[in-house]
Order: structure tokens, then C-alpha cells, then sequence
């Protein structure tokens, strides 16, 4: 691959890697879209941790939400970052494994304060309709984390496409890169 290629490549991932590491970074809450039933359905959600050597990225969630039956049924993951200040919006097509109860779910779940917890712990599962305004917890949910454990759930994706556009006021950057072979095979395209 050419070296401005790779550059940009490398570039990207870093900024990715950042959006998980440093709160206050723009890229550290991307939007994630699946394919719905009658539509793309498109949330917000926090990167937990990104390895871009192994170009994996962790996302939590709760297992009895929408989002998972959506990847159940169709496993591929869109990302889409925007940073304002460096005009760079990056998309991402990733492969998904959604994982739950097992030792890597345990180690993340330890670490997770109780504020955290209770977003896994309603009694109904997320997306529910109710009559009446609730947060979903009951009185003692502390006292019942572990069903928290039990819903807690990693997605954990796999890039294998990454799609790079920085606005320019000459002229605009864009590249796309493809995972081939082991390898990152990048390209220019028509901004
Ligand atoms: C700033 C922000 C961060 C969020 N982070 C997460 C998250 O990390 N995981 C998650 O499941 N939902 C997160 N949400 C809520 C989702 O956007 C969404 O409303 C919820 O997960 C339900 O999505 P679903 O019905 O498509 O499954 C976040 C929302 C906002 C506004």
C-alpha cells in the first residue's frame, strides 16, 4: 500500500483507539447501525475498547436488547465517527460475536461500578413498552446483580472495512480500506 495510504490508515485507527481511551474525545461515541425489519435502525453507543492491531472493538450492552436479535439475524455492524474540529468522518463495517456469562464478560463486569450495573438490571428487558413512566429497576435490584451478570453482553466487532473522508477547503481526502488476506488493501475514492 502507498505510504500516504498508510498513513491515513494508520491515522484513523489511532483516532478510534483514543475515542475509547480518552472521555472527552469526539470519537468516543459513535453511532452503530443494523439492518431492522422494515428499516436501518441507528444508535449511540460508547467504544469500551479498541485493539486495532487485531482491529477489534468492544461495545456493551444488554443482551435482551433489539440491537442483538437485529445482529442475531444479520451479524454485520456499521460505525460511523465524526471529528468536528479535525473534519474527519470514518465508517466502519465490522463482523459481529456477541458474547455472554463467559470469562470476558466476568473480568469487564467486575470492574463495572453499581451506578453502571443498573443500567443491565431492570426487571423487563430494554425497549419494553410501559404505561407509566419507570426506570425499570425495582426497589432492591442491588441486591440482585448477578441477573445483571446475566444480562451483561459484549459485541465484540471485527473491522474489516474501514472508510476514511477529511474535509479539506481545497479539496476533500477520501480512501477506503478493505481486510484481505491478513492484510489492510487501501484505495483512493472520489471525495
Ligand atoms: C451518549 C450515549 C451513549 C450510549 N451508550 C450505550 C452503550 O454503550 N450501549 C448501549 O447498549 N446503549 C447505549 N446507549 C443507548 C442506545 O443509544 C440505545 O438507545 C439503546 O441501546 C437501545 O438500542 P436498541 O433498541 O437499538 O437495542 C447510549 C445512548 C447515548 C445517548
Amino acid at each position: 500500500m502507498k505510504n500516504e495510504l498508510q498513513e491515513i490508515l494508520t491515522n484513523a485507527w489511532q483516532l478510534i483507539v483514543r475515542g475509547a481511551a480518552d472521555k472527552k474525545s469526539p470519537l468516543r461515541t459513535p453511532v452503530i447501525g443494523t439492518i431492522g425489519e422494515n428499516a436501518t435502525e441507528l444508535r449511540t453507543v460508547v467504544l469500551r475498547k479498541v485493539w486495532s492491531k487485531d482491529r477489534k472493538i468492544h461495545i456493551h450492552t444488554d443482551i435482551r436488547s433489539p440491537k442483538i436479535t437485529e445482529l442475531q439475524a444479520n451479524s454485520i455492524l456499521s460505525f460511523l465517527f465524526y471529528h468536528p474540529k479535525k473534519q474527519i468522518q470514518i465508517r466502519l463495517k465490522a463482523q459481529t460475536n456477541i458474547l455472554n456469562q463467559d470469562e470476558s464478560c466476568r473480568q469487564y463486569w467486575d470492574n463495572i461500578p453499581d451506578f453502571a450495573r443498573q443500567n443491565y438490571c431492570t426487571d423487563l428487558a430494554p425497549s419494553t413498552k410501559i404505561d407509566e413512566y419507570s426506570n425499570g429497576l425495582t426497589e432492591d435490584w442491588q441486591k440482585h446483580t448477578e441477573q445483571g451478570f446475566v444480562n451483561f453482553a459484549i459485541i465484540e466487532s471485527s473491522v474489516f472495512e474501514l472508510e476514511y473522508l477529511k474535509l479539506g477547503r481545497d479539496a476533500h481526502q477520501r480512501a477506503i480500506f478493505n481486510y484481505q488476506n491478513e492484510n489492510w488493501i487501501g484505495s483512493w475514492m472520489i471525495p
